[in-house]
């Protein structure tokens, strides 16, 4: 698609669609400062997943681990959400349905104003207890910026260790969210996916369903990836920029009607 023009069919679709299901992923997150995973800078090309995002990995180093997310958390804190999670944010308030299913753990979808959000991967900010199994806010302790074998964060209900709210490789995915994904997967008429190379946790299966229900799907990524061969459209921008671009675009033509 060239660097102005939007198809009329892409905005229409956008303007009469009903039921609308988001499917974002890293690049959502690019153009407030955060790392993607598997581009040339990417957190993957940094630091070894396998260390850092497999349960075998926190077991063997549970302060490496809690340090790098300890990290991410102040990256998360001083990021800002960029026009593409203000635009989602502003799409939630326009659909009779919508859903925002991210992979996403930073909660700039939230500080933008979404709602109706399921996170498929966790939330960099929560904490797990390996016993009991319950969650908490890591704002709410006073917990150090950096971990040492003594100040692991224990369960403040039954002792336990604590490990980052996060689904690590090899792990399911919380089988509410996945249903809540899944039951609008079924029923929407149109499908953005928005800064995700879809290789893991169901993207793939969330676009192949959505184009075979007869839902419009639209891809905005500025990289080609294994999901665009289901896009009607892909609008090879970043997401920052796109997604006003083309809710202004429907924002006016609903005026105009
Ligand atoms: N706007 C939109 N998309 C962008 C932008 C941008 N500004 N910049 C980069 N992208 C795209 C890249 O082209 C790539 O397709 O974002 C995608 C990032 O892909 P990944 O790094 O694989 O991140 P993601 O798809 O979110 O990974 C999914 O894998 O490692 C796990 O749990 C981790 O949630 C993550 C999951």
């Amino acid at each position: 698609m060239g660097n102005n023009e939007l198809p009329r069919d892409l905005i229409e679709a956008m303007r009469s669609a009903k039921c609308v299901f988001v499917f974002t992923g890293a690049g959502a997150s690019k153009e407030s400062g955060l790392p993607t995973f598997r581009e040339i800078d990417g957190e993957w090309t940094r630091h070894d997943p396998m260390t850092f995002a497999t349960f075998e990995g926190f077991i063997s180093n549970p302060v490496k681990v809690w340090n790098l997310y300890r990290l991410r958390q102040r990256q998360i804190a001083s990021a800002q959400p960029n026009p593409a999670h203000t635009t989602i944010a502003e799409m939630e308030q326009y659909y009779p349905e919508f859903l925002l299913c991210t992979q996403n753990v930073d909660d700039l979808h939230e500080r933008a104003g979404s709602r109706k959000i399921v996170k498929l991967h966790g939330d960099a900010w929560q904490m797990r207890c390996l016993d009991c199994g319950k969650i908490f806010d890591t704002r709410d302790f006073d917990l150090p910026d950096e971990f040492t074998e003594e100040t692991l964060p224990k369960c403040p209900k039954c002792g336990g260790l604590c490990r980052p709210n996060i689904v690590w490789f090899g792990e399911y995915v919380p089988h509410e969210a996945m249903a809540a994904a899944l039951d609008m997967v079924s029923r929407c008429d149109l499908m953005l996916i928005v800064g995700t190379s879809g290789e893991v946790s169901g993207g793939y299966g969330f676009a192949q369903q959505a184009r075979a229900n007869g839902a419009t799907v639209v891809e905005i990524n500025p990289s080609e990836g294994v999901l665009t061969r289901y896009a009607h459209f892909w609008v090879p921008e970043p997401a920052g920029l796109a997604l006003p671009r083309i809710w202004k675009s429907v924002t006016d033509r609903c005026r105009a009607q």
